[in-house]
């Protein structure tokens, strides 16, 4: 007997959509629509489906992108394309690029039926692969809410539960599996050495080492050194032989971080690497096999590098195999409670004499309207230092002006406003909350301060600082 199959059908035609659906439920088929691309890769997360059958144009993303979006989560998932004549073509370079199959509209019964048995069956002759989504239990944790949401091996690390880190999160896991160099992307303190350790604990080198060198920290000369290792005597100092980080790394992961600093020199040299995985070390004559996987870390845009003719066009597009954007904070604002909390427990545990015990939801709120060009990292050095600095057993929007100071916007990474979304370093955020004090108290600056649990000089001084 055939078991019940659970399909998606997405149509940004809702009638459509729902035709489609009627076609093909039957008592042994269920089907389930959505409007959108987005829509559906939510739909894909909630729910354990057999086949999505999408169509092609759509206004907000297509179905095309749909589909390879699609297979970065789940990469078994069969997806059928419905084709206006038009768009013939570009379905049938999906197929090539991994689509099960399509089919012109307007849809023939029996033909999509057909399919869609096709493709069950198809699916279930091959062994899931180990980044489906079922194999990590998602789907269950999620429905039944019997359980916490099991993260895949390797990324128990990346807290936050949004679209966007559950996305990262299915990537790094995909991405684990393969060998192919990565490339990190992302805003300062946006978590991509987190992410990279993540991928090497995902990968079958977990058990081996994972080493890091930071380009931008090192001289030129001495970076050689550092990552191919040198000869006895191979310049003044170098009084004993030293064996490189590449050559440490074998077997294992090395992560080039701030590799947008490396020296075009070193860059040359790097590429032989990714080419032919020789390496020779400075001064010395034998050449040496390595078996690393390079992933690669910056925050720089290396595209306007490579165009500044700062960094290498091969080498970047060596690199950029796969490709791993970790999103600014601010653009994952929902990520903000798990992190503080976190941030929280941590900074308790390098201060134990802290009387902190909670966050108010005031401060939470505050806090989700952050900008934190910093980012994460900005986000945890706030907390600990309110951790280590109010005495009381709740933090509170008043002990924000704690770290004011210090904790300015240090980068100059910008700062870009989604939509209807106000956004403000930490002094627009204390600023904010005691207008909304004196507000509250009808300007009566006494009162304020009362509230605020700040001395009513502070409190004039703040005014002063904040004058225009
Ligand atoms: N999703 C996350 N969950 C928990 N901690 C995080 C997360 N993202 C970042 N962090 C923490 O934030 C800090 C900064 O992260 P990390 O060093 O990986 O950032 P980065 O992107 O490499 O920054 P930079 O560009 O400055 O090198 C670290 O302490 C890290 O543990
Ligand atoms: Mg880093």
């Amino acid at each position: 007997m055939t078991q019940e199959r659970f399909v998606l059908v997405v149509d940004d035609d809702l009638e459509m959509a729902h035709c489609v659906a009627e076609i093909l439920e039957t008592e042994k088929c269920r089907c389930e629509t959505a409007v959108s691309g987005s829509d559906a890769l939510l739909s894909c997360r909630e729910n354990d489906f057999d086949v999505v059958v999408s169509d092609v144009r759509m206004a907000e993303m297509d179905g095309i992108e749909l589909m390879t979006r699609l297979k970065h989560l789940q990469s078994d998932l069969p997806v059928i394309l419905m084709t206006a004549e038009g768009s013939i073509p570009a379905a049938i370079d999906a197929v090539k690029r991994g689509a099960f199959q399509y089919i012109t509209k307007p849809v023939a019964a029996r033909e999509l039926r057909r399919l869609v048995d096709q493709a069950v069956t198809a699916r279930a002759s091959v062994e899931p692969p180990p980044s489906s989504k079922r194999a990590f239990g998602h789907t269950a944790a999620r429905a039944t809410g019997a359980a916490t949401y099991a993260a895949p091996r390797g990324t128990e690390e990346l807290i936050g539960e949004s679209l966007a880190m559950r996305e990262l999160r299915a990537r790094i896991e995909l991405v684990g599996s393969a060998t192919s160099p990565v490339l990190i992307v992302g805003e300062t303190g946006t978590g991509k050495e987190l992410v990279a350790r993540a991928i090497h604990a995902c990968s079958a080198r977990a058990s081996k080492p994972f080493v890091t060198v930071n380009a931008a920290a090192i001289p030129e000369t001495l970076l050689e050194s550092e990552m191919f290792g040198h000869v006895r005597g191979a310049f003044t100092g170098a009084f004993q032989t030293h064996r490189g980080l590449l050559a440490e790394a074998d077997g294992g992961t090395l992560l080039l971080d701030e590799i947008g600093d490396m020296p075009l020199g070193l860059q040359a040299k790097l590429l032989r690497v990714l080419q032919s995985g020789e390496i020779r070390a400075v001064g010395g004559d034998r050449i040496q096999k390595v078996d690393v996987r390079i992933v690669a870390a910056t925050h720089r845009r290396l595209p306007e590098l490579v165009r500044e003719g700062r960094f290498r066009d091969d080498l970047y597009y060596r690199l950029n195999v796969i490709n791993i954007a970790v999103p600014p904070l601010r653009s994952r604002v929902s990520d903000i409670p798990d992190l503080a909390a976190r941030f929280l427990a941590l900074g308790l545990e390098r201060a134990p004499a802290s009387r902190v015990r909670s966050i108010s939801p005031e401060l939470l709120d505050l806090l989700r309207h952050g900008a934190w060009p910093g980012n994460v990292r900005e986000l945890q050095s706030t907390i600990e230092r309110l951790v280590v600095l109010a005495l009381t057993t709740q933090l509170e929007p008043r002990h924000l002006a704690l770290v004011d100071d210090e904790l300015k916007p240090v980068t100059g990474a910008p700062v870009t406003r989604p939509l209807g979304e106000e956004l403000c370093c930490i002094d627009d955020l204390v600023r904010r909350h005691v207008e909304a004090v004196l507000v509250h108290t009808d300007g009566n600056k006494a009162r304020a301060a009362k509230i605020l649990g700040i001395d009513l000089s502070t409190l004039y001084r703040w005014q002063q600082k904040w004058q225009p």
